[in-house]
């Protein structure tokens, strides 16, 4: 394990949710999201191997999130190599590349931020590469918060009268650059008056809905309730919610969904009870590489994230548990997917290779 190199706490950084990851004197400042909401504080990093791991113990999560601190890694791993070897760099980042891609396997973000960059490193010239790599990693980020703003413009606009919806994990602020995908669709939506009440899945094991996305509604005074993931199906009979909104880490070529366990679920209730089912993602979220949501592989997670709750154990010694840490959503469930490029209804092959030609 590559041990994290500083930990700075939150005495000098005020947490915000819009500002999860930063760069701030040549350092790459993460809000740690393990510890969140009872503690606010930054780790910072110096290292693309530390960054790497950050992402695989889940400092920071969430797909888009995970494609900018990406981004930002390779500049750290850019300024190491040509410190160390101003001719030689190039090729000797190819490993740090390959680590940073595979530091979480489901979301697409992660590999497609660092293609961008890889494809950036590949034609640049002699002298220092870091300017040039900062600029990219800062447009990735800039760009994903101009996305995520016009997908609450987009996503909120489909939503037809007040209502209180439902969403699972954490598809804000902290899961991106900044606003959030499913979250930024609902806080464009309260912003219209749209919204009566969020309902939040606590989003077992990790908790993100309970721990993240009440955190971050109430801190924009977003009138939200977590209940348990087993309470949507309760919750969608008794009436009163129009809208399942959610994000994603990878939408297949023909519209199939991936998000957190328990997406699917949702779909399938949504759709018994007559309740519209939208997920908000950027574009760099859709694989068209990838056929159908079958060939998507799935993180499969360590046992003891169920097995445990608070880091006490909860089940009996010697009992085992399954952990996968994604589903996948099939495209007929979905009424609509949007998009910084607009919202496709009803997805299928044929629409997305339309909108990603747009
Ligand atoms: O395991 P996580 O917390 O990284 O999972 C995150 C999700 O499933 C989000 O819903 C998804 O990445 C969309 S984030 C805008």
């Amino acid at each position: 394990m590559v041990p994290f190199e500083m930990e700075v706490f939150a005495s000098d950084i005020h947490a915000h949710p819009d500002a999860a990851i930063l760069w701030r004197d040549e350092r790459l400042l993460l809000l740690d999201q393990r510890l969140l909401p009872a503690e606010e504080r930054y780790l910072e990093l110096t290292s693309c191997a530390a960054a790497a791991r950050a992402i695989t113990d889940m400092v920071v999560r969430g797909a888009p999130a995970l494609g900018v601190t990406a981004a930002y890694a390779v500049v750290l791993a850019a300024r190491q190599r040509y410190a160390a070897s101003p001719h030689g760099w190039r090729g000797e980042m190819a490993g740090d590349l390959d680590l940073l891609a595979a530091a979480r396997p489901t979301a697409v973000n992660l590999g497609w931020a660092v293609a961008r960059m890889r494809s950036l490193i590949a034609t640049l010239d002699g002298g220092d590469p870091v300017p040039a790599l900062l600029w990219e990693a800062e447009r990735i980020h800039r760009e994903d918060v101009a996305s995520n703003r016009a997908m609450g413009a987009i996503g909120a606009a489909l939503i037809e009268r007040k209502t209180s919806v439902i969403t699972h994990c954490n598809a804000g602020a902290l899961a991106t650059g900044g606003y959030g995908t499913a979250l930024g669709v609902i806080r464009s939506a309260w912003s219209a008056g749209l919204i009566e009440q969020v309902f939040a899945d606590e989003t077992r094991p990790w908790l993100q809905g309970s721990r993240l996305t009440a955190w971050e509604l109430a801190h924009d005074g977003i009138a939200v309730r977590i209940m348990t993931e087993g309470a949507a199906g309760r919750r969608m009979q008794q009436g009163g919610v129009d809208w399942v909104i959610v994000g994603s880490d990878r939408i297949a070529a023909n519209g199939d969904v991936v998000n957190k366990i328990g997406t699917y679920n949702l779909a399938v209730l949504a759709r018994h009870h007559d309740v519209r089912f939208m997920v908000a993602a950027p574009t760099s979220t859709i694989d068209l590489a990838t056929a159908t949501g079958a060939e998507i592989p799935i993180e499969q997670r360590d046992p003891s994230e169920v097995l445990c709750c608070g880091g006490s154990r909860q089940a009996a010694a010697g009992i085992d548990a399954w952990n996968p840490v994604f589903d996948v959503t099939p495209a007929e469930l979905v009424d609509v997917i949007v998009t910084e490029k607009g919202a496709v209804r009803s997805p299928n092959r044929k629409k997305m290779a339309e909108l990603m030609v747009k």
